[in-house]
């Protein structure tokens, strides 16, 4: 049944039952660093070094999370099926829990890159510092994507949401566009499930809504999916 694409689209709920938190809401990285500041090419040219502080500390979290239920089974369901992941989420927890098939929409915290030059990425495992420079002579950042810049891996990832033949968004406000209209180009016929233990959001009537956190809903639709292709 390999011929069978599940399309997963995820945000930082899906990490929050590893220790990560999500953006929005109480207790969310918006409301302790506005986002203005962080995440924005202004905020970097304002002030680097709280913006490198910021994203050094994410960095220092993801090494330290491990993979969830919901990550595990996501990188179990290969066995049956194509699976494409996409996230909004700049961890590598999907990699660690088993997937093989991911496209980061916002970037990677464990990769770096010149200022210059959004293409030639570094492996990155430990902090970046101001004065830590590229070949080309800029500052290096963080391979992330802010507030205000493109998103380069879009149109990759709009084509695969229209091979879809099912959809599973976890774990994500909806609210940040390009990336929220991706639900939009998956084909009329697909099955869709939307994981969250707080949805909000989403009209669409033909999504099945699972009303829980990802590591018990994620790892409950996956059995679904394989029941069905018994
Ligand atoms: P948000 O923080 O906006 O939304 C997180 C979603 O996860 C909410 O709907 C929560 O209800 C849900 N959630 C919380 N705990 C959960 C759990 N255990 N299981 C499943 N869901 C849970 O995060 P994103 O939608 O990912 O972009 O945010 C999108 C983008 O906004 C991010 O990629 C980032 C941010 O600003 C950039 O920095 C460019």
């Amino acid at each position: 049944m390999r011929d069978r694409h599940v399309v997963v689209f995820s945000g930082a709920g899906i990490s929050a039952e590893s220790g990560l938190n999500t953006f929005r809401g109480p207790g969310g990285l918006w409301e302790g660093e506005p986002v203005s500041l962080v995440a924005t090419p202004e905020g970097w040219r304002k002030d680097p070094e709280r913006v490198l502080r910021f994203y050094n500390e994410r960095r220092k979290a993801v090494r330290a999370a491990t993979p969830n239920l919901a990550q595990v089974a996501l990188g179990e369901l290969e066995q049956i099926f194509k699976v494409t992941i996409i996230t909004q989420n700049i961890d590598d927890l999907h990699e660690r829990g088993g997937s093989t098939n991911v496209i980061h929409l916002h970037g990677e915290i464990m990769k770096s890159r010149s200022s210059r030059d959004p293409t030639t990425l570094f492996a990155c495992e430990g902090d970046i510092v101001l004065g830590q420079k590229a070949d080309d002579g800029s500052q290096m950042r963080p391979h992330v994507v802010w507030f205000g810049e493109s998103v380069p891996m879009m149109d990759t990832a709009i084509a695969v949401a229209k091979t879809a033949d099912f959809l599973i968004v976890v774990g994500t406000s909806l609210e940040v566009y390009p990336a929220a209209s991706l639900v939009d180009y998956v084909p009329y016929e697909a099955t869709r499930f939307l994981v969250d233990p707080m949805p909000s959001g989403l009209t669409d009537e033909d999504f099945h809504i699972v009303e829980a956190k990802a590591s018990e809903g994620v790892p409950r639709i996956a059995n679904q999916l394989r029941a069905l292709m018994a």
